[in-house]
């Protein structure tokens, strides 16, 4: 959940240190921190909420020197204060820590009984004290970093600098993320690769155990055990302006944008027109393979996992296959029935999330196939996986999540055909016809855009509101309850999501003039039963924002507000409503006057249970 960075080169480091904590403020910003060694010296400066503060510190220009660390926090052992901001310090050593040290107290009492102080609350001043304590016994950095390593327990990312060895930074990890690159100036560090592309597409993710030496001018990877690795590396074709607002207000917004370009870009070069078929040469699966697969097996977490949910209604109702879809959280933990030649598709923008991460691990140990859906290429999930289908949304910064959603179901759309071309559910003709209409996506993506400034008065007429209610149904009922994550995540307002029929067993008796009520309601073999939902709503006054099929004119005089899709098959409806509800949510938000994409307590990337 935090973000870490580093450099040592011959260039200035804190503007260096600063551009790339600004690229990863979404994992957290209840802190900001640099430490930079120079002439023997090492300074820090932390300061209390988000980088710009960190950033007014900085203006003196104090902090001079060309090797350094750099931190930005989302709290988990104790409260944001500059106290528990990173880099923590003991002695000669300095670092930055990403992850929870899970027996951090048992090392902590063992420390303070030898006498070490503790200034800050958190977790990660052990780790400082323990290299310290090992320094002092006169071993190297590099293998005090090793000997702690095998100390700690939990999840950790850091990277660390000492006094006595100047030029150098030390990395380790242990499910974290942590990426390295070069150019010619200096070598990088950082919790993802979005702050290395202004320097370097060339960069090397290190695996668990790996430790890592940054010198001015190279990288030297070495294994658990201190032998040397030979650096992978991975071009990554991202460019550094994908992760730049490019003109828009927030991060959000213009990556809502940029959905019906995701949405071209997961589909390209990735199916046979002729034959009707999907192509998925990553998916490291045998035709039989999936013919064989018992199950399917569906785990996310957020808005993934809402993904999910979509998946479940299309592979359903696509291919008539039962799918089970859970939480990663849940089903890390209760001992789920998953076999051997099971398919576990397991769905993450960032590929580091810890409890999709550990569902997947458990399913793979269990004999299961594992499929990763996820956007960052070279993450995690992505190198663990079995197999994989890359989303290509491009870096997402905002932390409520839009064009990742829907490069997933997009995924999911590609996976479905190809899934329903190998066990002949689905003819040659049939292929086609889908993929004809996955093709005209991103055009009516394109229409939906076009209805801002109409959701725009939503929006005004609502941002006041304390509660709102989302109603769907069917392959629907995902999206009202993503549309209410939506809400709830970047304006603070209460917000649920429903299965609209399910509405009458609770959700009623909070109804009144003052909930807006958000139904979706295409025409589908379902839309009466949408439309009598829209009624009881109505019956008790609630203001009714009804979302429904372009030339669907019947609900004009039951809502208030009604807002429209281009007309598609049913199954292809969740991304335009998902847009609309994006759309909706972000008004909202702004009109609150709140930091859209960066929501309190929120984070991008939840890499601890
Ligand atoms: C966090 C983010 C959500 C995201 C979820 C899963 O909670 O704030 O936007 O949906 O993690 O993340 P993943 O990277 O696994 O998709």
């Amino acid at each position: 959940m935090c973000g870490i960075i580093g450099y040592v080169g011959r260039e200035a480091a804190t503007p260096i240190l600063l551009a790339g904590l600004k690229r990863l403020e979404y994992r957290g910003y209840d802190s900001a921190g640099i430490a930079i060694l120079h002439d023997g010296e090492l300074s820090i400066r932390r300061s209390v909420g988000k980088l710009h503060n960190l950033e007014t510190v900085l203006q003196d220009g104090s902090l001079q020197g060309s090797i350094g660390i750099g931190h930005t926090r989302w709290a988990t052992h104790g409260r944001p204060s500059e106290q528990n901001a990173h880099p923590h310090r003991s002695g000669d050593i300095v670092l930055v820590h990403n992850g929870i040290i899970e027996n951090f107290l048992t090392l902590k009492y063992r420390l303070e009984s030898e006498g070490y102080r503790f200034e800050s609350e958190t977790d990660t001043e052990v780790i400082a004290h323990l290299i310290a304590s090992i320094v002092r016994r006169g071993l190297k950095l590099e293998e005090a970093v090793r000997l702690v390593s095998q100390e700690l327990h939990g999840s950790y990312a850091i990277a660390v600098m000492s006094v006595s060895e100047p030029g150098r930074i030390f990395v380790s990890r242990s499910g974290c993320p942590l990426v390295v690159g070069r150019n010619d100036h200096g070598t990088f560090l950082a919790s993802d690769v979005t702050p290395l592309l202004a320097h370097t597409r060339d960069v090397t993710f290190l695996d668990d155990g790996d430790i890592g030496l940054l010198t001015e001018s190279d990288i030297f990877i070495l294994g658990p055990n201190g032998e040397a690795k030979p650096r992978q590396i991975v071009t990554i074709d991202w460019d550094a302006e994908a992760a730049e607002k490019g003109g828009f207000q927030d991060f959000m917004i213009k990556e809502i944008h940029e959905q019906p370009q995701v949405i071209s870009d997961t589909l390209r070069g990735r199916f046979n027109y002729e034959l009707g078929e999907a192509d998925l040469p990553d998916l490291a699966m045998t035709n039989e393979e999936l013919i064989n697969a018992r199950r399917i097996w569906i785990v996310a977490c957020g808005t993934s996992w809402h993904s999910g949910l979509v998946g479940k209604y299309l592979f359903e109702e696509m291919l008539r296959r039962p799918v089970q879809v859970d939480i990663g959280s849940e089903f890390r933990y209760r001992q789920p029935m998953i076999q051997k030649d099971d398919l576990f598709i397991a769905i993450s923008q960032s590929g580091e999330t810890a409890d999709t991460l550990a569902a997947a691990r458990e399913a793979k140990r269990l004999g299961a196939r594992v499929l990763a859906i996820v956007n960052v290429v070279g993450s995690t999930l992505a190198r663990e996986a079995d197999g994989v289908i890359f989303t290509r949304c491009g870096p997402e910064i905002s932390v409520a999540s839009t064009k990742a959603f829907t490069g997933q179901v997009v995924a999911l759309y590609l996976l479905a055909l190809h899934v329903g071309r190998v066990r002949n559910v689905l003819s040659p003709e049939e292929g086609r016809w889908w993929l004809d209409h996955f093709l005209m996506l991103p055009g009516h993506v394109e229409q939906v855009l076009k209805q801002e400034e109409a959701i725009k008065a939503v929006a005004a007429a609502y941002y006041e509101k304390r509660n709102f209610l989302y109603l769907g149904r069917g392959i629907n009922y995902p999206i009202a309850l993503e549309g209410a994550l939506k809400l709830k995540e970047i304006s603070y307002i209460h917000a649920e999501g429903y299965a609209a029929g399910e509405m009458k067993h609770g959700p009623i008796a909070l109804i009144d003039e003052d909930m807006p009520v958000v139904v979706l309601s295409p025409k589908d073999r379902l839309y009466d039963k949408s439309v009598n939902n829209l009624m009881e709503v109505r019956a008790r006054n609630a203001p009714v924002i009804a979302f429904v099929t372009e030339g669907d004119r019947q609900l004009d005089r039951l809502a208030d507000y009604v807002l429209s899709i281009p007309e598609v098959h049913p199954l292809l409806t969740p991304i335009l409503f998902a847009v609309e509800l994006q759309l909706l949510a972000y008004h909202v938000a702004v009109m609150r006057g709140l930091d859209v994409d960066k929501p309190r307590n929120l984070a991008k990337s939840v890499t601890v249970e």
